[in-house]
């Protein structure tokens, strides 16, 4: 099996509807709360990408059974406790962050040893982020100098903290929330913006929590060791997967795609207010509640007067996983984008800020960053010609699929390498493509 593929052409203008699969954030926290709740959980859509099947492996290592039937995981748990730890137990959370980081949460009363550990993306990312907030609840962790693997012993007698999230990790954020869970008494949480399917998740399973919304930071309160039932959820379409497809849509000629039933939850949409800021025809349609999240159909059409944005910081977190493919909007935008405070990117599946900056400069983009903050100079015509090569990115599934888009966008020839990354998140990334008229070798 080669490990690349080669794109030749630019895409077609295409007219279609489609659908992404289910989100990547949701499913997980979904398979760990499945693992957690009393009685049969019954999850749809869930995304079946490597970081959400390893996600079901982990729960299966500790013990609980689950079996899929048609369109649905059936995930049978008997409630807080219900762990079966072997001796000597070694989970491996493969490329997800947020597998790693939300289990050890739930791992805070481990009465066994048990080691995660992770590939050579995850081994490299930091994990004190997660694990300084669990020593506080009193469980016994240790690290490889901050990173993977680490070992977590729990302890019978954990208590509940004051935890000030500083970041914008939803990461952090959920890891705290899921220790507070196995945790008598009250977990008081501080915590900057970002992502909330969490909390929404919490309410809707009436386990108690309380958040109170202030411009920037949330105040969530926990109260632990309340055993909760069971659930139906039916997971909605990622932002994230789609994204590429938007972008894709609104640089392409005469062009115009809908995606149907995606989760525009607030915290998530960042992508669509920046692309809006820089005038892209980008819509949202059909926009309903469910179960807290949001969901829409999302319109996207081809767009000629593309403007710089000055983007600010605070909208970071909410699309701090699309901002390489915003990047290539701004590449083609009249005018110098700005973009502030990325340091977060650069701790990511891959260094995605040092690997945007030479993948811009690759394909002849101007740019100029100072720290953290970068500015790209947009150029309308854009159009690429000749032969690019894009490997070395630590098999980073956005930047394989960013590097796509671009081929298709704005042409040249292309051999893009790690092809089977798309699995981490989006298995079906090829399958669309294709649907839409892509030609792929
Ligand atoms: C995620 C949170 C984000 C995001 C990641 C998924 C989540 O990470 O980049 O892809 O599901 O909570 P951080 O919380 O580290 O920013």
């Amino acid at each position: 099996m080669k490990k690349y593929i080669k794109i030749y052409k630019k895409i077609n203008s295409f007219n279609k509807k489609i659908e992404v699969s289910g989100d990547k954030s949701i499913s997980i926290r979904c398979v760990l709360l499945a693992s957690q709740a009393i009685g049969v959980s019954k999850i749809t859509n869930l995304l079946e990408s490597e970081d959400v099947l390893n996600a079901l492996k982990a729960i299966k290592h500790l013990g609980i059974n689950y079996k899929k039937k048609g369109n649905a995981y059936f995930i049978n748990s008997y409630g807080l406790n219900s762990f079966k730890i072997k001796n000597k137990l070694k989970i491996n959370a493969g490329n997800s962050g947020t597998l790693a980081r939300l289990l050890l949460g739930l791992l805070v009363d481990t009465k066994k040893e048990i080691t995660i550990v992770g590939d050579n993306s995850l081994s490299n990312r930091d994990f004190s982020r997660v694990t300084e907030p669990l020593k506080l609840f009193g469980a016994n962790i240790n690290s490889n100098n901050k990173k993977l693997p680490v070992k977590i012993l729990g302890t019978e007698f954990l208590r509940p903290i004051n935890y000030f999230e500083t970041k914008g990790s939803a990461q952090c954020k959920s890891c705290v929330m899921l220790a507070a869970l196995k945790t008598p008494g009250l977990t008081r949480i501080k915590a900057r913006k970002s992502r909330n399917h969490t909390e929404l998740l919490f309410k809707y399973l009436n386990i108690p929590i309380t958040v109170t919304k202030k411009i920037n930071y949330d105040f969530i309160n926990i109260i632990g060791q309340k055993n909760f039932n069971s659930f139906n959820y039916k997971v909605p379409g990622d932002i994230s997967s789609s994204s590429f497809f938007i972008v894709l849509a609104i640089l392409s000629k005469d062009s115009k795609l809908i995606i149907k039933n995606v989760n525009i939850n607030k915290s998530r949409t960042g992508i669509i207010k920046i692309l809006r800021d820089m005038n892209a025809k980008v819509y949202l349609k059909n926009i309903h509640d469910y179960n807290g999240e949001k969901i829409a159909d999302i319109y996207a059409e081809s767009t000629l007067n593309l403007k710089s944005i000055n983007c600010p910081a605070k909208i970071n977190s909410s699309a701090i996983d699309e901002f390489l493919i915003i990047f290539l909007v701004a590449a083609r935008a009249k005018g110098v984008s700005s973009f502030k405070n990325l340091g977060e990117l650069n701790k990511k599946e891959s260094p995605r800020l040092d690997i945007a900056v030479n993948f811009l400069n690759l394909i002849g983009v101007k740019t100029k960053r100072i720290k953290n903050n970068l500015k790209i100079y947009g150029n309308p015509k854009i159009k690429l010609e000749g032969n690019f090569v894009m490997k070395n990115f630590m098999k980073d599934h956005r930047v394989f699929m960013m590097s796509a888009i671009t081929a298709l966008a704005f042409g040249g020839n292309w051999k893009i390498f790690d092809k089977d990354s798309v699995n981490t998140s989006f298995p079906n990334f090829f399958k669309i493509l294709k649907f839409i008229g892509a030609q792929l070798n």
